[in-house]
């Protein structure tokens, strides 16, 4: 049995119910993170594999090694969720029987200031899920003309005070560099005071990630291709952290769950369009209070879940 996780899984029982984990089946989890997900489906049954993905080297190599004891039934693959196809071939398999995303950061990535992901410690402000790749949030901040700034906090994070807090920050790097999460922080915090309980960097913060990251960009290329790598009868789980996110998802999922196309004033289907999936989850599902309350980071989680009739070619 592996060492528990630093990363306390989200809707961990619902996941792996939506995923319906049974004899033989495999599974991709694509946000591998610390794995929780991951091994809680390796335990429902012994014959169960998982083809765990992640972005981040770092995340991968240590959930690796954890849970290493589960030998050939788990294997992981670096790179990005949409590149799935890839990651199918390289591990030799065709479609799979479910597939998991739990997006966002994992507890270990922000926890560790190095990473630059948190405003509550000092560190470099770099926000890179896979490191070293793309221009870091510090880049973002120090080139960026005020306008574009302004863009990025407004439509990644829906900052109400993203003109306020872009014209601050060009006046700020004409002064210094703001290359520390600390820095970025206090200064947010002096433009745009905290309103409600929200921390006032919490949208700057979350749209910079982002931004560096590309993430609705990815979301939206895996959610283009996800039914081709799914049998007939497979789950896709997708657990999002936030409106940007959970929309896109909730859009894709009920275009796949219609079925005609046509005009409503039409009398009869003329387009002869198929549903592929039936929907899981008429209603999204959210942490009960207890889980809430024992893991504050499954406050925003939503999870959505559909069944594939069948597939694309
Ligand atoms: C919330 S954590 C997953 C936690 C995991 N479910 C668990 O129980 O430990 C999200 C993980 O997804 C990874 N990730 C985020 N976006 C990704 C992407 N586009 N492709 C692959 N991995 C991604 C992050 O690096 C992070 O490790």
């Amino acid at each position: 049995m592996p060492d528990g996780p630093r990363h306390v899984s989200v809707l961990a029982d619902e996941a792996v119910a939506y995923l319906h984990a049974r004899p033989r089946a495999r599974y991709i989890d694509g946000t591998l993170g610390d794995g929780g997900h991951t091994q809680r489906l390796l335990e429902a049954d012994a014959t169960i594999e998982v083809l765990g993905v992640d972005r981040d080297s770092v995340t991968l190599a240590a959930t690796a090694a954890r849970l290493s004891s589960f030998g050939g039934r788990f294997r992981t693959f670096r790179g990005n969720f949409d590149e799935l196809g890839t990651a199918l071939m390289q591990a030799g398999w065709d479609r799979v029987d479910g597939i998991l995303l739990d997006l966002g950061l994992s507890s270990a990535q922000l926890d560790d200031p190095a990473r630059g992901f948190s405003f509550r410690a000092g560190g470099p402000l770099d926000m890179r899920m896979t490191p070293g790749e793309g221009p870091s949030a510090a880049a973002l901040v120090a080139t960026l003309d005020e306008r574009a700034l302004a863009e990025l906090l407004w439509r990644y994070g829906e900052e109400p005070a993203a003109r306020r807090i872009a014209r601050a920050i060009v006046t700020e790097r004409a002064r210094q560099p703001i290359a520390d999460t600390a820095a970025l922080a206090d200064l947010v915090a002096r433009v745009a005071p905290r309103r409600g309980s929200l921390h006032p960097a919490t949208r700057v913060f979350q749209g910079l990630r982002i931004a560096v990251n590309r993430e609705l960009d990815h979301l939206d290329a895996f959610l283009a291709h996800a039914l081709e790598w799914l049998r007939p009868g497979a789950r896709l789980v997708v657990i999002a952290y936030h409106s940007l996110e959970d929309r896109r998802v909730k859009r894709a999922f009920r275009d796949w769950a219609t079925a005609c196309r046509c005009p409503p004033a039409l009398p009869r289907c003329v387009c002869g369009a198929r549903a592929r999936v039936r929907l899981l989850t008429r209603k999204v599902v959210t942490p009960s209070a207890a889980e809430v309350q024992a893991n504050r980071r499954a406050r925003s989680a939503r999870l959505r879940a559909v069944e594939v009739l069948e597939s694309t070619p």
